[in-house]
């Protein structure tokens, strides 16, 4: 019997012998867990994998609160700072499966709930993935687009009225090749993309926000923003593992027709 299927069975057995509600709750979610596991996580990787996961009260937090995962409480702790998620927004949510941001922006955008008169939302969220996404109330998603593809971008402009949105979101993060400097290079190709795509779609005043792994090639990405935007910050949410060297710029106040090539 594999890691997995054996821890799987010993929480199944703790929870056929609870009677407590909230431990059985806990303990059921806590199997749903261990069905997560990615298919490329080896033995000792995917008990420390596991064990991390339990004991995360962000992944805790958003199965409560029914986020896809815990990357939300990442947007939400940067919109709660920053307040960068407006109701009349458009907002496009770039590299969104499972779509735990998208879920945010509809939230904070109300675009869950109908108008009080009847009418249609004049304003939209649009997300893309690579990956096969569920639907979410509310969104505009397109599944299995590559974002960095032409066809994709022009899609996205069908759907913003006008063409435009006040805000761009980057959480695209490529497949992790193991070496590092590979992994960091390839990040930043796609915030570039997403900047590029940004600087033709943002109204004056938007925001760009982009999820990058630290490294050399930040510094010269960020003197960029500097030049298109007012205000840029490097922002580490508290969800973000201290671990991880992932961190996000925020950079507010597009100045508008300024573009990059
Ligand atoms: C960290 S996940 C995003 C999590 C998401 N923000 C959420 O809260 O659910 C990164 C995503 O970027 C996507 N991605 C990477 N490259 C992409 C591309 N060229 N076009 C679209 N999505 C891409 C991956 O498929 C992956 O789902």
């Amino acid at each position: 019997m594999n890691l997995q299927s054996h821890t799987k069975n010993l929480i199944k057995s703790i929870f056929f012998k609870s009677n407590n509600a909230i431990q059985r709750r806990y303990i059921s979610k806590s199997i749903a867990l261990c069905k997560t596991i990615p298919d490329n996580a080896k033995s000792k990787s995917s008990h420390e994998w596991l064990q991390r996961q339990i004991n995360d009260v962000y992944v805790k937090k958003s199965r409560y609160h029914g986020y896809r995962c815990r990357s939300a409480y990442k947007l939400l702790e940067i919109d709660e700072k920053y307040n960068i998620l407006k109701t009349g927004y458009s907002v496009v949510d770039c590299g969104a499966a499972p779509g735990s941001w998208t879920q945010v922006v509809v939230n904070k955008l109300k675009l869950d709930r109908p108008l009080k008169d009847g009418s249609a939302h004049p304003n939209v969220a649009v997300s893309v993935d690579l990956q096969r996404m569920e639907p979410i109330k509310g969104a505009f998603i397109l599944s299995e687009s590559d974002f960095t593809s032409s066809l994709t971008q022009e899609e996205i402009w069908k759907i913003l009225p006008g063409g435009k949105a006040n805000v761009v979101l980057s959480d695209m993060a490529p497949k992790a090749t193991g070496t590092y400097e590979l992994d960091c290079s390839s990040i930043i190709n796609l915030v570039y993309n997403a900047l590029r795509f940004a600087t033709v779609t943002l109204k004056k005043d938007g925001v760009f926000l982009c999820k990058v792994w630290d490294s050399r090639d930040v510094e010269m990405f960020v003197k960029t923003l500097d030049s298109l935007f007012t205000s840029v910050k490097r922002v580490k949410p508290k969800a973000s593992r201290m671990d991880s060297a992932e961190l996000f710029l925020l950079a507010r106040g597009y100045k508008c027709n300024k573009f990059i090539k």
